[in-house]
């Protein structure tokens, strides 16, 4: 069974991406200029990618690859 919260914001700057939906952001450019999303870790940002290619505003935590080095 999958017990995971789902990734409903970018956690630096208190921001769902219900709201980036509803501004009618069209692109990680977009979403850094007028939110700041995706410009201190980053790692909304391909929330926020998916929530620009699908309109979906909550999904499964995304595997990255693990770096190649440390
Ligand atoms: S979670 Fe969006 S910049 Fe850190």
């Amino acid at each position: 069974m999958n017990d995971f919260t789902p990734v409903r914001r970018c956690v630096c700057f208190a921001t769902t991406f219900e709201q980036l939906k509803e501004a009618d952001v069209k692109s990680l450019e977009e979403a850094a200029l007028r939110f700041g999303c995706g410009t201190n870790c980053g790692m909304c940002k391909p929330y926020i990618q998916r929530m620009i290619d699908t309109g979906e505003t909550a999904f499964a935590i995304i595997e990255s690859n693990p770096p190649e080095t440390l």
